[in-house]
Protein backbone atom coordinates (compact mmCIF):
# COMPACT_ATOMS: atom_id res chain seq x y z
CA UNK A 1 0.00 0.00 0.00
CA UNK A 2 2.61 2.52 1.20
CA UNK A 3 4.93 1.69 -1.55
CA UNK A 4 2.28 2.03 -3.80
CA UNK A 5 1.78 5.70 -3.19
CA UNK A 6 5.24 5.86 -3.75
CA UNK A 7 5.23 5.15 -7.22
CA UNK A 8 2.62 7.07 -7.78
CA UNK A 9 3.82 10.05 -5.99
CA UNK A 10 6.96 9.48 -8.28
CA UNK A 11 5.18 9.27 -11.32
CA UNK A 12 3.54 11.99 -10.53
CA UNK A 13 6.75 13.85 -9.72
CA UNK A 14 8.19 12.61 -13.13
CA UNK A 15 5.04 13.85 -15.53
CA UNK A 16 5.21 17.24 -14.28
CA UNK A 17 9.08 17.56 -14.25
CA UNK A 18 8.60 16.47 -17.99
CA UNK A 19 5.77 19.02 -18.66
CA UNK A 20 8.28 21.81 -16.53
CA UNK A 21 10.85 20.99 -18.88
CA UNK A 22 8.65 20.74 -22.36
CA UNK A 23 8.44 23.84 -23.95
CA UNK A 24 5.34 26.02 -24.19
CA UNK A 25 3.25 25.79 -27.84
CA UNK A 26 1.54 29.13 -28.44
CA UNK A 27 -1.26 29.48 -30.89
CA UNK A 28 -0.81 32.21 -32.47
CA UNK A 29 -3.85 34.46 -32.41
CA UNK A 30 -5.30 32.15 -29.70
CA UNK A 31 -7.32 29.09 -32.11
CA UNK A 32 -6.64 26.56 -34.13
CA UNK A 33 -6.53 28.92 -37.63
CA UNK A 34 -6.23 32.31 -36.41
CA UNK A 35 -3.11 33.40 -38.75
CA UNK A 36 -5.94 35.33 -39.94
CA UNK A 37 -6.58 39.18 -40.48
CA UNK A 38 -9.01 39.37 -38.19
CA UNK A 39 -6.60 39.45 -34.98
CA UNK A 40 -4.82 42.00 -33.51
CA UNK A 41 -2.02 40.04 -32.89
CA UNK A 42 -0.44 42.66 -30.56
CA UNK A 43 -3.10 42.31 -28.39
CA UNK A 44 -2.48 38.77 -28.15
CA UNK A 45 1.39 38.73 -27.37
CA UNK A 46 0.85 41.32 -24.90
CA UNK A 47 -1.65 38.79 -22.82
CA UNK A 48 1.33 35.77 -23.44
CA UNK A 49 4.72 35.09 -22.00
CA UNK A 50 7.47 33.76 -24.46
CA UNK A 51 10.07 31.85 -23.20
CA UNK A 52 13.29 30.65 -25.10
CA UNK A 53 12.83 27.28 -26.25
CA UNK A 54 9.21 28.20 -26.84
CA UNK A 55 7.15 27.11 -30.21
CA UNK A 56 4.79 29.11 -31.88
CA UNK A 57 1.99 27.41 -34.30
CA UNK A 58 0.39 29.36 -36.88
CA UNK A 59 -2.63 28.09 -38.62
CA UNK A 60 -3.65 29.84 -42.02
CA UNK A 61 -5.37 29.12 -45.42
CA UNK A 62 -1.68 28.72 -47.63
CA UNK A 63 -3.55 29.81 -50.82
CA UNK A 64 -4.03 33.51 -49.14
CA UNK A 65 -1.18 33.41 -46.30
CA UNK A 66 2.23 33.25 -45.24
CA UNK A 67 4.50 33.64 -42.55
CA UNK A 68 7.85 35.47 -43.30
CA UNK A 69 10.13 36.05 -40.07
CA UNK A 70 11.37 39.73 -40.80
CA UNK A 71 13.43 42.15 -38.69
CA UNK A 72 11.88 45.15 -37.10
CA UNK A 73 12.32 47.78 -39.63
CA UNK A 74 10.62 45.28 -41.88
CA UNK A 75 8.01 44.50 -39.77
CA UNK A 76 7.38 48.26 -38.63
CA UNK A 77 6.77 48.88 -42.75
CA UNK A 78 5.34 45.78 -43.65
CA UNK A 79 8.19 44.73 -46.14
CA UNK A 80 8.08 41.36 -47.08
CA UNK A 81 11.00 40.83 -49.49
CA UNK A 82 14.57 40.21 -48.12
CA UNK A 83 12.75 38.13 -45.29
CA UNK A 84 15.50 36.65 -42.66
CA UNK A 85 13.07 32.95 -42.90
CA UNK A 86 10.26 31.60 -45.01
CA UNK A 87 8.13 30.06 -41.96
CA UNK A 88 5.54 28.90 -44.19
CA UNK A 89 5.53 25.37 -44.94
CA UNK A 90 1.68 23.33 -45.34
CA UNK A 91 -0.64 25.84 -43.14
CA UNK A 92 0.01 24.38 -40.16
CA UNK A 93 3.49 25.19 -39.21
CA UNK A 94 5.91 25.80 -36.08
CA UNK A 95 8.38 27.87 -35.30
CA UNK A 96 10.78 27.71 -32.19
CA UNK A 97 11.78 30.45 -30.68
CA UNK A 98 15.38 29.57 -29.85
CA UNK A 99 16.80 33.42 -28.22
CA UNK A 100 16.09 35.44 -26.00
CA UNK A 101 15.23 38.11 -27.81
CA UNK A 102 12.52 40.14 -29.80
CA UNK A 103 11.14 38.41 -33.25
CA UNK A 104 9.29 39.99 -35.43
CA UNK A 105 6.67 38.10 -38.27
CA UNK A 106 4.58 39.57 -41.17
CA UNK A 107 2.48 37.94 -43.53
CA UNK A 108 3.03 39.08 -47.11
CA UNK A 109 0.88 39.30 -50.05
CA UNK A 110 -0.24 42.76 -48.39
CA UNK A 111 -1.86 41.28 -45.02
CA UNK A 112 0.71 42.89 -42.98
CA UNK A 113 -0.82 45.91 -43.73
CA UNK A 114 -4.00 44.85 -42.68
CA UNK A 115 -2.99 43.97 -39.55
CA UNK A 116 -1.22 40.16 -40.20
CA UNK A 117 2.08 41.06 -38.33
CA UNK A 118 3.33 39.65 -34.86
CA UNK A 119 5.95 41.01 -32.53
CA UNK A 120 6.97 38.85 -29.77
CA UNK A 121 9.63 39.24 -27.15
CA UNK A 122 10.99 36.10 -25.88
CA UNK A 123 12.59 36.18 -22.65
CA UNK A 124 15.58 33.54 -20.97
CA UNK A 125 14.22 30.18 -19.67
CA UNK A 126 13.23 31.13 -16.10
CA UNK A 127 15.34 28.95 -13.66
CA UNK A 128 13.28 26.16 -11.94
CA UNK A 129 14.39 26.38 -8.47
CA UNK A 130 12.76 30.50 -8.84
CA UNK A 131 8.86 29.87 -10.13
CA UNK A 132 7.64 33.21 -11.83
CA UNK A 133 3.86 34.30 -11.34
CA UNK A 134 2.31 33.66 -15.15
CA UNK A 135 0.01 36.45 -16.04
CA UNK A 136 -1.71 33.34 -17.85
CA UNK A 137 -3.68 30.40 -16.45
CA UNK A 138 -2.49 28.60 -19.87
CA UNK A 139 1.33 29.38 -18.80
CA UNK A 140 3.72 26.26 -18.56
CA UNK A 141 5.18 28.50 -15.64
CA UNK A 142 2.17 27.39 -12.99
CA UNK A 143 3.33 23.87 -13.19
CA UNK A 144 6.19 25.12 -11.86
CA UNK A 145 5.05 25.98 -8.65
CA UNK A 146 4.01 22.37 -8.14
CA UNK A 147 6.87 19.91 -8.27
CA UNK A 148 8.83 21.39 -5.30
CA UNK A 149 5.95 20.62 -2.63
CA UNK A 150 5.71 17.44 -4.74
CA UNK A 151 9.20 16.55 -4.43
CA UNK A 152 8.74 17.38 -0.61
CA UNK A 153 5.90 15.11 -0.45
CA UNK A 154 8.05 12.28 -2.27
CA UNK A 155 10.67 12.96 0.08
CA UNK A 156 8.66 12.36 3.07
CA UNK A 157 7.56 9.11 2.01
CA UNK A 158 10.63 7.75 0.97
CA UNK A 159 11.59 8.85 4.24
CA UNK A 160 8.55 7.04 6.03
CA UNK A 161 9.01 3.93 4.58
CA UNK A 162 12.82 3.18 4.18
CA UNK A 163 14.52 5.71 6.53
CA UNK A 164 11.92 5.05 9.42
CA UNK A 165 11.49 1.32 10.46
CA UNK A 166 9.07 1.12 12.95
CA UNK A 167 9.84 -0.80 16.13
CA UNK A 168 6.56 -2.34 17.94
CA UNK A 169 6.54 -1.52 21.81
CA UNK A 170 4.58 -4.67 23.68
C1 LIG B 1 16.11 44.82 -42.25
O1 LIG B 1 16.00 44.09 -43.45
C2 LIG B 1 15.96 44.92 -44.61
C3 LIG B 1 15.70 44.01 -45.78
O2 LIG B 1 16.62 42.96 -45.83
C4 LIG B 1 17.25 45.70 -44.71
O3 LIG B 1 17.21 46.55 -45.83
C5 LIG B 1 17.45 46.51 -43.45
O4 LIG B 1 18.70 47.15 -43.48
C6 LIG B 1 17.35 45.64 -42.23
N1 LIG B 1 17.36 46.47 -41.06
C7 LIG B 1 18.08 46.19 -39.96
C8 LIG B 1 17.94 47.16 -38.83
O5 LIG B 1 18.81 45.22 -39.91
C1 LIG C 1 7.79 30.15 -48.60
O1 LIG C 1 7.81 28.73 -48.64
C2 LIG C 1 6.67 28.17 -49.23
C3 LIG C 1 6.72 26.66 -49.05
O2 LIG C 1 8.00 26.17 -49.34
C4 LIG C 1 6.60 28.58 -50.71
O3 LIG C 1 5.47 28.01 -51.31
C5 LIG C 1 6.54 30.10 -50.77
O4 LIG C 1 6.63 30.51 -52.14
C6 LIG C 1 7.69 30.73 -50.01
N1 LIG C 1 7.45 32.17 -49.92
C7 LIG C 1 8.36 33.06 -50.25
C8 LIG C 1 7.95 34.49 -50.11
O5 LIG C 1 9.48 32.75 -50.59
C1 LIG D 1 -4.85 46.26 -31.47
O1 LIG D 1 -5.50 46.78 -30.33
C2 LIG D 1 -4.83 47.90 -29.74
C3 LIG D 1 -5.59 48.30 -28.50
O2 LIG D 1 -5.86 47.20 -27.71
C4 LIG D 1 -4.75 49.05 -30.73
O3 LIG D 1 -4.00 50.11 -30.16
C5 LIG D 1 -4.06 48.58 -32.00
O4 LIG D 1 -4.09 49.61 -32.96
C6 LIG D 1 -4.75 47.34 -32.56
N1 LIG D 1 -3.99 46.85 -33.68
C7 LIG D 1 -4.54 46.55 -34.83
C8 LIG D 1 -3.62 46.05 -35.88
O5 LIG D 1 -5.74 46.65 -35.04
Amino acid sequence: MRRRNIWALLMYVIVMMIIVVESSLHRVGGGRYNWNPDVNFSDWANQQRFYSGDWLFFGFDRTHHNILQVNKSSYEQCIDTDFIFNVTRGGRDVFQLLQPKPYYFICGKGYCLKGMKLAVNVLPQPPPSTPTVPITPTSTATALIIPSSALIAVAAAILTAFAFKPSYVY
